[in-house]
């Protein structure tokens, strides 16, 4: 008797949660993280078997062309988060959560944090800021939300920091950001972000706290790492910070795309006849005796 073997295994991994992070640090296991903004970026994420997709306030400057993170709206986001939540379906998503979200009040910090789960159907959101946040992040972690701490280079304290300088490099400071690490873990957060500090640094505070430290800019020694995607690709030409490799460089590759393009038209190269609609030569005369009909 013949058996016909059915395929039970679908194409889709497993879904990552808070837990497979922890699993992966214990392990000795990479984290792999990129942001996304939209649904066929989040969706080719995906597929690459990222494990995290951040929606990053980077989006104010990277696909929205503000100067800093700090106008992006929780309404911005939102729409945004919801894109990238239809095009993956496996990887731990994060939701930024913007300047004046969760600095105002606790209450405040709360309902936005829900706000990602709720409209914007992520998994988890980030907010930055070290001891000072450490009641919000307990409050939102209480709530049933995970949270991933930032630390470092917070965007969203330019203002304070005096730019997008690195942080850590004196002893006081490091010590300072390697007590920040371990307030927020105490609060709860499941993961922290280290952003432009010292590579001995990071590696140091990954090795001194059990919650995995996700590095931008913060060397080999994290649990993971993060870019933001236009960096990675080549898509944002602004700038590109030191500490980004750069894989591809999508700009050029437009820029040829639409030059191409705008030539093609211009030179009637393009539409070329596959790519016009066909109609039956019955269709055309009969169209042609109606028209004719309509003119006299
Ligand atoms: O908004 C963002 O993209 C970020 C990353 C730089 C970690 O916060």
């Amino acid at each position: 008797m013949s058996t016909t073997a059915i395929s039970t295994s679908t194409s889709q991994r497993k879904k990552v949660t808070t837990l497979s992070f922890r699993q992966k640090k214990e392990r000795g296991e990479l984290i792999t993280m990129l942001t996304a903004y939209d649904y066929p970026t989040a969706m080719a994420m995906d597929k690459a078997g990222i494990d995290a997709i951040l929606v990053g306030d980077s989006l104010a400057m990277v696909v929205l062309g503000y100067e800093t993170t700090l106008p992006v709206t929780m309404d911005e986001m939102l729409h945004h988060a919801r894109a990238v939540a239809r095009g993956a379906k496996s990887a731990l998503l994060v939701g930024d959560m913007p300047f004046m979200s969760y600095q105002t009040s606790i209450e405040k910090a709360m309902e936005n944090a829900g706000r990602f789960l709720q409209q914007g159907g992520m998994d988890a959101v980030k907010l930055e800021g070290g001891r000072e946040r450490a009641d919000a992040v307990r409050a939102i972690v209480g709530a049933g939300i995970p949270v991933m701490a930032h630390i470092g280079l917070t965007p969203q304290s330019i203002n304070q920091l005096g730019g997008f300088r690195a942080q850590g490099k004196t002893a006081s400071a490091a010590k300072r950001l390697l007590e920040d690490a371990k307030i927020l873990e105490d609060a709860g957060a499941f993961s922290i972000v280290l952003e432009a500090v010292p590579a001995r640094l990071a590696e140091f505070i990954s090795k001194q706290i059990s919650i995995p430290t996700i590095g931008i800019g913060a060397g080999a020694g994290c649990d993971g790492q993060v870019l933001v995607t236009h960096d990675l690709l080549g898509l944002f030409d602004r700038f590109t910070p030191k500490f980004v490799k750069q894989y591809a460089n999508f700009h050029d590759m437009m820029n040829k795309a639409f030059t191409e393009y705008i030539d093609d038209v211009e030179t009637k190269k393009f539409p070329a006849v596959e790519h016009a609609i066909e109609m039956m030569d019955g269709e055309w005369d009969e169209f042609q005796r109606l028209t004719a009909t309509e003119v006299e």
